[in-house]
Protein backbone atom coordinates (compact mmCIF):
# COMPACT_ATOMS: atom_id res chain seq x y z
CA UNK A 1 0.00 0.00 0.00
CA UNK A 2 1.50 3.14 -1.00
CA UNK A 3 1.47 6.44 1.31
CA UNK A 4 0.85 9.96 -0.73
CA UNK A 5 4.01 11.84 0.30
CA UNK A 6 2.58 15.19 -0.69
CA UNK A 7 3.55 17.74 1.16
CA UNK A 8 0.45 19.14 3.39
CA UNK A 9 1.39 22.73 1.54
CA UNK A 10 1.23 21.63 -1.42
CA UNK A 11 -2.12 20.16 -0.50
CA UNK A 12 -3.54 23.81 0.72
CA UNK A 13 -2.02 25.30 -2.61
CA UNK A 14 -2.65 23.27 -5.53
CA UNK A 15 -1.17 25.96 -8.22
CA UNK A 16 2.03 25.57 -9.95
CA UNK A 17 4.33 28.28 -9.71
CA UNK A 18 3.89 29.61 -13.43
CA UNK A 19 0.01 29.74 -12.88
CA UNK A 20 0.05 31.74 -9.69
CA UNK A 21 -0.19 35.01 -11.71
CA UNK A 22 -2.59 34.04 -14.01
CA UNK A 23 -4.93 33.52 -10.63
CA UNK A 24 -3.90 36.58 -8.99
CA UNK A 25 -5.22 38.78 -12.02
CA UNK A 26 -8.23 36.88 -12.25
CA UNK A 27 -8.70 37.97 -8.44
CA UNK A 28 -8.10 41.15 -9.43
CA UNK A 29 -10.38 41.29 -11.68
CA UNK A 30 -13.05 39.51 -9.72
CA UNK A 31 -12.21 42.43 -6.99
CA UNK A 32 -12.26 45.68 -9.18
CA UNK A 33 -15.80 44.05 -10.53
CA UNK A 34 -16.88 44.01 -7.22
CA UNK A 35 -15.49 47.18 -6.26
CA UNK A 36 -17.25 48.80 -9.14
CA UNK A 37 -20.53 47.04 -8.25
CA UNK A 38 -20.38 48.55 -4.96
CA UNK A 39 -19.64 51.95 -5.72
CA UNK A 40 -22.42 51.70 -8.21
CA UNK A 41 -25.36 50.46 -5.65
CA UNK A 42 -23.70 53.53 -3.10
CA UNK A 43 -23.92 56.08 -5.82
CA UNK A 44 -27.22 54.80 -6.88
CA UNK A 45 -28.69 55.14 -3.57
CA UNK A 46 -27.53 58.81 -2.60
CA UNK A 47 -29.21 59.77 -5.92
CA UNK A 48 -32.06 58.41 -5.29
CA UNK A 49 -32.24 59.15 -1.22
CA UNK A 50 -31.61 62.86 -2.78
CA UNK A 51 -34.43 62.48 -5.11
CA UNK A 52 -36.13 61.19 -2.75
CA UNK A 53 -36.16 64.19 -0.18
CA UNK A 54 -36.58 66.73 -2.82
CA UNK A 55 -33.15 68.02 -2.34
CA UNK A 56 -31.16 69.61 -5.04
CA UNK A 57 -27.58 70.63 -5.28
CA UNK A 58 -27.78 73.81 -6.15
CA UNK A 59 -30.39 75.95 -4.09
CA UNK A 60 -32.77 79.31 -5.94
CA UNK A 61 -31.16 81.79 -3.97
CA UNK A 62 -32.37 85.92 -4.04
CA UNK A 63 -29.40 88.04 -4.87
CA UNK A 64 -30.08 91.35 -5.35
CA UNK A 65 -32.89 93.44 -6.74
CA UNK A 66 -33.80 93.82 -10.94
CA UNK A 67 -32.90 97.54 -9.97
CA UNK A 68 -29.81 97.26 -8.40
CA UNK A 69 -27.27 97.39 -10.30
CA UNK A 70 -26.36 99.80 -12.89
CA UNK A 71 -24.17 98.93 -16.27
CA UNK A 72 -20.81 98.11 -14.94
CA UNK A 73 -21.11 97.67 -12.03
CA UNK A 74 -20.76 94.03 -10.05
CA UNK A 75 -22.46 92.62 -6.76
CA UNK A 76 -20.75 90.42 -4.79
CA UNK A 77 -22.56 87.11 -3.57
CA UNK A 78 -22.04 83.89 -2.26
CA UNK A 79 -23.24 81.38 -4.26
CA UNK A 80 -24.49 77.73 -4.33
CA UNK A 81 -22.71 77.85 -0.60
CA UNK A 82 -21.57 80.63 1.82
CA UNK A 83 -18.01 79.35 1.15
CA UNK A 84 -18.29 80.17 -2.59
CA UNK A 85 -17.71 83.64 -3.62
CA UNK A 86 -19.68 84.29 -6.56
CA UNK A 87 -20.30 87.88 -8.85
CA UNK A 88 -23.43 89.88 -10.79
CA UNK A 89 -22.40 92.04 -13.34
CA UNK A 90 -24.63 94.35 -15.19
CA UNK A 91 -23.31 94.53 -18.65
CA UNK A 92 -23.06 98.04 -20.67
CA UNK A 93 -26.06 97.14 -22.73
CA UNK A 94 -28.27 95.78 -19.60
CA UNK A 95 -27.69 92.53 -19.48
CA UNK A 96 -27.06 90.59 -16.60
CA UNK A 97 -24.40 87.79 -16.25
CA UNK A 98 -23.21 86.22 -12.89
CA UNK A 99 -20.58 83.79 -12.64
CA UNK A 100 -18.09 82.15 -9.79
CA UNK A 101 -15.55 84.09 -8.91
CA UNK A 102 -12.76 81.33 -8.63
CA UNK A 103 -10.36 81.37 -11.52
CA UNK A 104 -10.45 77.84 -12.85
CA UNK A 105 -6.24 78.10 -12.98
CA UNK A 106 -5.34 78.07 -9.46
CA UNK A 107 -8.64 79.62 -7.95
CA UNK A 108 -7.44 83.03 -6.99
CA UNK A 109 -10.41 85.04 -7.30
CA UNK A 110 -11.57 87.44 -10.60
CA UNK A 111 -12.27 90.73 -11.04
CA UNK A 112 -14.36 92.29 -13.56
CA UNK A 113 -12.69 95.03 -15.18
CA UNK A 114 -15.18 97.59 -16.76
CA UNK A 115 -12.34 99.75 -18.76
CA UNK A 116 -11.91 96.70 -20.58
CA UNK A 117 -14.81 94.62 -20.35
CA UNK A 118 -13.43 91.44 -19.31
CA UNK A 119 -13.22 89.11 -16.27
CA UNK A 120 -9.31 89.09 -15.39
CA UNK A 121 -7.54 86.78 -12.91
CA UNK A 122 -4.34 88.99 -11.27
CA UNK A 123 -2.38 85.91 -10.43
CA UNK A 124 -1.14 84.99 -13.47
CA UNK A 125 -2.76 86.96 -16.19
CA UNK A 126 -5.70 85.39 -16.90
CA UNK A 127 -8.96 86.62 -18.94
CA UNK A 128 -12.38 85.31 -19.07
CA UNK A 129 -15.22 86.57 -21.79
CA UNK A 130 -17.84 88.60 -19.68
CA UNK A 131 -20.77 86.91 -21.72
CA UNK A 132 -19.68 83.52 -22.10
CA UNK A 133 -17.08 82.79 -19.40
CA UNK A 134 -14.48 81.24 -22.30
CA UNK A 135 -10.93 81.29 -21.58
CA UNK A 136 -9.52 84.84 -23.71
CA UNK A 137 -5.31 84.98 -22.02
CA UNK A 138 -3.43 83.34 -19.55
CA UNK A 139 -3.20 79.98 -18.22
CA UNK A 140 -7.09 78.63 -16.83
CA UNK A 141 -7.39 75.70 -18.68
CA UNK A 142 -11.04 75.90 -18.66
CA UNK A 143 -14.04 78.64 -18.84
CA UNK A 144 -15.50 80.62 -15.94
CA UNK A 145 -17.92 78.24 -14.50
CA UNK A 146 -21.73 80.32 -14.96
CA UNK A 147 -24.36 80.78 -12.56
CA UNK A 148 -27.47 80.55 -14.52
CA UNK A 149 -30.13 83.50 -13.35
CA UNK A 150 -33.87 83.92 -12.57
CA UNK A 151 -35.79 87.37 -12.63
CA UNK A 152 -39.12 87.16 -10.88
CA UNK A 153 -41.21 89.76 -9.10
CA UNK A 154 -38.16 92.84 -9.21
CA UNK A 155 -35.78 90.28 -7.90
CA UNK A 156 -32.56 88.22 -9.48
CA UNK A 157 -32.59 84.57 -8.16
CA UNK A 158 -29.07 82.16 -8.83
CA UNK A 159 -30.39 79.08 -9.82
CA UNK A 160 -27.50 76.94 -10.35
CA UNK A 161 -24.13 76.78 -12.09
CA UNK A 162 -22.88 75.34 -14.86
CA UNK A 163 -19.48 74.38 -16.18
CA UNK A 164 -18.38 73.20 -12.98
FE1 LIG B 1 -6.02 82.76 -12.31
FE2 LIG B 1 -3.66 81.63 -12.41
S1 LIG B 1 -5.05 81.63 -10.77
S2 LIG B 1 -4.63 82.81 -13.92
Amino acid sequence: MSEDTTPKWRKDFPIEWGADNYVTRREFTKFLVLASGATLVGNGYFVLRRQEHGEHPYPSREIAREDELRPGQVKLFRYPTPDDAAMLVRLADGALVAYTQKCTHLSCPVNFIAQRGRLECPCHNGAFDVRTGAVLEGPPPRPLPRIELRIADGKIFAERVIGT
